[in-house]
């Protein structure tokens, strides 16, 4: 390693439970702020990755507290470990796709992101780290393990004393033998999607009487819509809600669905709404998309894009394939079938899209907790969403609710919900789940009011590129009728358990059901089967989107 001027050799105790879920480690703020616990990980972080001197790390954060806090220390343990280059946004407010998007275009070895992305922030919120590798994309599970073994064992960390500079200005520095570049976020990002989308074309619709609300819920992407959308697109920032990032996110949960983003979901519902709503999340990696009085859930959305994809010039040769998560809706499969591409069924989370990505086999992924990405980066990219969204509207002129009749009519409907039970019993949830693995084998032939169980197991994923297996990944039933359950716990909670059930049926013809009643007896089936309100001691869940 190169000589660190004033570096300390800091001895520690390991903590226990330092162990990365669906989506980095994620935690309470309180459990965070013990005394050493985030250079802890973080140095565990640096310990994992091989051959890091020389090389840069890219850090940022979604704004939330005490990201403020964490932010320069990170930069001193990267200086103390020997990193060459340090890339910090100003602020430390960087979303997770520019995040993915900067170690892609610095060959950087690393980024470490401050986020719990959808989780609440605040005092008496959740914090989380994501760790993203050369690739741009999350660590995969084998690096989330070696982080936990190491966070185990560790006995000290490595620090310099010096003081960060202010990031609150951009600006090229010596620190502690490092170079520190504090840069502004948005630069490249907005470089990037002007490669991806025809900026003309968006701004010619942007000029039209077409009319938009973005809601950034206080996160982080607030910056990038007001940049990139208003500014240099020139869309009317009038119906723009919550674009500042506030540590707390104003006291709500930043997750843009129709709960959480009630506000918006409901102005976007009135009959004077602007033509077109979005709404982002905490890392503006999610996104959500609304017409005038119209919702368009998830993995609608991901189909959609997959049915238009080709409008946008860097798509334009058409897509190589699709990928989904396991618990998200089969409406995209139809539009790869139709498109003669291949489609993939991965487990849940961004992490398992990356290989795909990388080897050229896929080009859109998505999931139903409103995450859509592509080849540009290895992350999801809410903005990016938006982007294309809005270049759909422009090459067809049609509005949010046409295109959805119109997918539904060519493909027909997938009806879709995902029920989540949260802070339950984690002993009993398990034990639950177990029971249910037991009795899979019994359940194909078992005639239900949906017809036959025709498939009965437990999801697991084989990586066509580097054949790794990942088992346990959700429980799934298929029904003669076409329709499908599947459950899972949880892994970006940091309270109890939390079982999510998604369940899915399709229609050809009717698109006009009401998602919820017509789902109802599949998710009565499973309970009777699994005894899930048994356990979960409420007979509603807690949150259905
Ligand atoms: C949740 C979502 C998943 C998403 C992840 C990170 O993970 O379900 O689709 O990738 O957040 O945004 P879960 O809590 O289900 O493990
Ligand atoms: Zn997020």
């Amino acid at each position: 390693m190169r000589g660190v001027t004033g570096m300390a050799v800091v001895v520690t105790e390991p903590f226990l439970g330092q162990k990365p879920g669906t989506s980095g480690l994620r935690k309470t703020v309180a459990e965070f702020s013990q005394y050493q616990y985030f250079q802890n990980y973080i140095q565990s972080v640096f310990d994992c990755l091989e051959g890091h001197n020389k090389r840069t790390l890219i850090i940022g954060g979604d704004g939330r507290y005490p990201g403020e806090k964490f932010a320069p220390i990170v930069i001193q343990l990267a200086a103390a470990n020997g990193f060459e280059n340090i890339v910090v946004a100003q602020k430390a407010w960087l979303s997770t796709p520019a995040a993915s998007h900067l170690v892609r275009k610095h060959n950087a070895v690393a980024a470490v992101v401050l986020t719990a992305s959808h989780n609440p922030g605040g005092k008496n919120g959740d914090f989380g780290v994501k760790v993203m590798l050369s690739n741009g994309g999350p660590a995969p599970d084998s690096f989330a393990r070696s982080i936990h073994q190491r966070s185990l064992a560790i006995r000290e960390y490595r620090t310099v004393e010096d003081t960060v500079p202010d990031l609150q200005h951009c600006g090229s520095y010596n620190f502690a033998g490092s170079r520190l570049d504090v840069i502004d976020p948005v630069n490249d990002y907005q470089e990037l999607m002007q490669r991806l989308f025809d900026f003309n074309a968006l701004a010619e619709l942007a000029e039209s009487r077409f009319t938009m609300m973005f809601d950034g819920l206080n996160g982080v992407s607030g910056p990038y819509a007001e940049r990139i959308l208003a500014r240099t697109l020139g869309f009317s920032s009038a119906h723009f809600k919550r674009t500042n990032p506030l540590p707390d996110f104003g006291g709500q949960y930043p997750d843009p669905n129709p709960v959480y983003a009630g506000r918006f979901h409901n102005a976007m519902m009135s009959i004077a709404a602007p033509d077109f709503g979005a709404a982002c999340d905490s890392d503006a990696d999610r996104h959500m998309i609304m017409g005038r009085g119209i919702c368009v859930a998830p993995s609608d959305s991901l189909a959609i894009l997959a049915q238009h994809m080709h409008l946008a010039p860097a798509y334009a040769c058409g897509i190589a394939g699709v990928a989904r998560s396991v618990g998200t809706s089969t409406a995209v499969d139809r539009v790869a079938t139709h498109l003669q591409i291949p489609c993939f069924e991965t487990p849940t989370g961004w992490k398992y899209f990356g290989n795909l990505l990388d080897a050229g086999l896929i080009t859109l992924c998505g999931e139903e907790s409103s995450g859509a990405g592509s080849s540009h980066i290895r992350e999801k990219d809410g903005l990016w969403a938006v982007l294309l969204w809005l270049s759909i509207i422009a090459a067809t002129r049609k509005p949010v609710s046409h295109l959805l009749q119109e997918h539904w009519q060519q493909f027909g409907r997938t009806y879709y919900e995902r029920r989540d039970y949260e802070e339950i019993d984690e002993g009993a949830c398990h034990d639950m789940l177990t029971r249910l693995r037991l009795r899979l084998p019994r359940l194909p032939g078992r005639a239900t009011a949906l017809g036959n169980i025709e498939q009965a197991y437990d999801f697991s994923y084989l990586d066509p590129v580097n054949h790794s297996i990942s088992e346990k990944q959700g429980i799934v039933l298929h029904f003669s009728s076409g329709a499908r359950i599947v459950t899972r716990l949880s892994g970006t909670g940091t309270t109890g358990a939390t079982l999510r059930v998604y369940g899915e049926r399709y229609d050809q013809h009717r698109f006009d059901r009401i998602p919820g009643e017509y789902l109802e007896s599949l998710f009565d089936i499973l309970d009777q089967i699994a005894g899930i309100s048994a356990i979960t001691r409420q007979y509603a869940p807690s949150l259905v989107t």
